[in-house]
């Protein structure tokens, strides 16, 4: 079976560079009105999320202060500086489910001290406390990100929820900032964005949204703000279309909330399927639904425009990515799974849906930043591997705090047996020195895409570009191979009279650069 499904997987690879582009001229344009832009894409739409699960703190992040690995006050070096270098804008920690299990205070003092407990949510491991809050603040400070972090509403009490934001950002004199001071920490920390309960809808507590509103009405009248520090609130918002959810928390909350979440994650629950293991099938199957965060983003703004016209509260996608089978052989409840130019594409397509809906989408989080799910990056003891969703955040980076670039884009289909999906997805930006930056994935393995794009309002002199593509759909970094996918320079992008002109490869992200 496994040899049949690779065999299927070359077979692809293959034909994706004999046939060539089949596009009936014409089909693939777009145009770029660069003078029109006004909204900003926030740069907290390229944020993290690392959560005590699997090896995604410990060994991923933390390998203790007398680890052979290089690290700085027990924090992994070649980890931080891989994190610098795609200058994530957040992070958000402890969980997922964690959070609604984690009680902050076995997490501080003299770690061999600190209680240890059994994750319950993921794998009955037991969790030393050696990673808490001390560790998670000296992790975003050397990484330079702004930490955010998920209260515990299912099992924690609105007391430890106060406290705890009193122990991080108290600047005078009051017991948590004295029993702050007393763990090492003089100078208080700043912390903006507050999540209160995590899928309080499933394993944050299984509640109705109306009960869930009423707690964290509770719960958010004890958060306060302490010095220059100003929370920004975030309720546990729905999964997938659950609008009836959205409704009834912006109904019901919306004037003591900054944001409101959703998670979405590109998963077939009946059937995972592999990372690397899969045919043409699974990848269009799976960009297809990952196209369908469009739509979820477009409703759920639709139900909060109703409550929230001025687009005051944001929408905060902190879980979205892939999920597959685990890798073969590792623990079922630490989901490790490998990461694909297929996950690449899933990313470019993801980051380009939310640069564009950044009207009412303001924070997004990948799951998880290392060694679990979509992860960025993966390691094993020493070693560490940039996965090609790395390198899409990467090549991305430039949209960071750019003003978004309105523009209308008619691509081709991708077909496949009946079914088919837009070809290409692309998104704009102008950033502050003025350089425009275009991003755009062809979905298509087998045909390229050509694109005439209309370039409005903007005078260019130069374009250059980057690209991330391979030779098979399911072409992954490993330990032994960590650079067989990863970007190179592109140079089929030309200026034209009327812009610009540029030759997608069958399966690429592109991302552009014009002044
Ligand atoms: O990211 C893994 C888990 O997925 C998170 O803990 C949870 O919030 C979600 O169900």
């Amino acid at each position: 079976m496994k040899t049949a499904l690779m065999a299927a997987t070359v077979l692809v690879s293959q034909l994706s560079f004999s046939i060539g582009s089949a596009q009936e001229p014409g089909k693939n344009s777009a145009i770029i009105n660069a003078d029109q832009g006004k909204l900003t894409i926030s740069r907290h739409i390229y944020g993290h999320f690392a959560e005590h699960l699997g090896s995604c703190i410990y060994g991923g992040i933390w390998v203790g202060e007398n680890s052979p690995i290089a690290n700085v006050r027990g924090i992994r070096q070649d980890v931080v500086a891989a994190l610098r270098r795609l200058q994530i804008p957040n992070l958000r920690w402890p969980g997922g489910c964690f959070a609604d299990a984690y009680h902050w205070m076995d997490g501080i003092g003299p770690r061999e001290k600190r209680p240890s407990i059994v994750n319950t949510n993921w794998g009955g491991v037991t969790e030393n406390n050696h990673f808490g809050t001390h560790e998670f603040m000296d992790l975003c400070e050397q990484i330079g990100t702004e930490p955010y972090i998920t209260g515990n509403v299912g099992s924690g009490t609105v007391r430890e929820m106060e406290q705890w934001i009193e122990y991080l950002t108290h600047d005078g004199k009051s017991p948590m900032a004295d029993l702050r001071r007393a763990n090492g920490r003089e100078k208080p920390w700043r912390v903006s964005f507050w999540g209160l309960g995590n899928e309080t809808w499933g394993c944050g507590g299984n509640m109705r949204p109306e009960y869930y509103a009423d707690v964290l009405r509770q719960f958010q009248s004890y958060l306060h703000n302490f010095g220059g520090n100003r929370l920004y609130k975030i309720a546990c918002g729905a999964s997938d279309s659950n609008f009836g959810w959205t409704d009834v928390l912006m109904r019901e909350t919306t004037r003591m909330i900054h944001g409101l979440s959703l998670h979405y994650y590109t998963v077939d629950w009946a059937n995972k399927g592999s990372a690397t293991q899969f045919t043409e099938r699974e990848w269009f199957k799976v960009l297809k639904k990952t196209l369908g965060m469009a739509d979820l983003i477009g409703r759920h703004s639709t139900v909060m425009d109703k409550y929230d016209p001025g687009k005051r509260v944001g929408l905060i996608v902190d879980e979205w990515g892939t999920w597959y089978d685990v890798e073969p052989g590792t623990n079922p409840g630490f989901l490790y799974q490998q990461n694909t130019l297929r996950d690449a594409l899933v990313a470019g397509i993801n980051l380009n849906i939310f640069n564009n809906s950044c009207e009412r989408v303001r924070m997004t989080n990948i799951a998880q930043t290392i060694n679990v799910l979509q992860a960025v990056i993966l390691t094993r003891d020493d070693k560490m591997v940039l996965t090609p969703t790395y390198h899409v955040f990467d090549m991305y980076k430039v949209h960071q705090d750019a003003t978004l670039l309105p523009l209308d884009l008619k691509s081709a289909d991708y077909s496949f047996e009946k079914d088919r999906i837009p070809a290409v997805s692309m998104s704009a930006s102008r950033d502050k020195a003025g350089k425009i930056h275009v991003t755009l994935c062809n979905l298509d393995p087998r045909n390229a895409n050509t694109l005439a794009i209309d370039l409005r309002g903007a005078k260019t002199a130069r374009i250059s570009g980057r690209i991330l593509t391979a030779d098979a759909i399911n072409a992954h970094n490993t330990f032994e191979k960590p650079d067989a996918v990863k970007p190179a320079d592109f140079s089929s992008a030309k200026l034209t009279a009327s812009g610009f002109e540029v030759r997608l490869p069958p399966m690429s992200v592109v991302v552009l650069e014009l002044d």
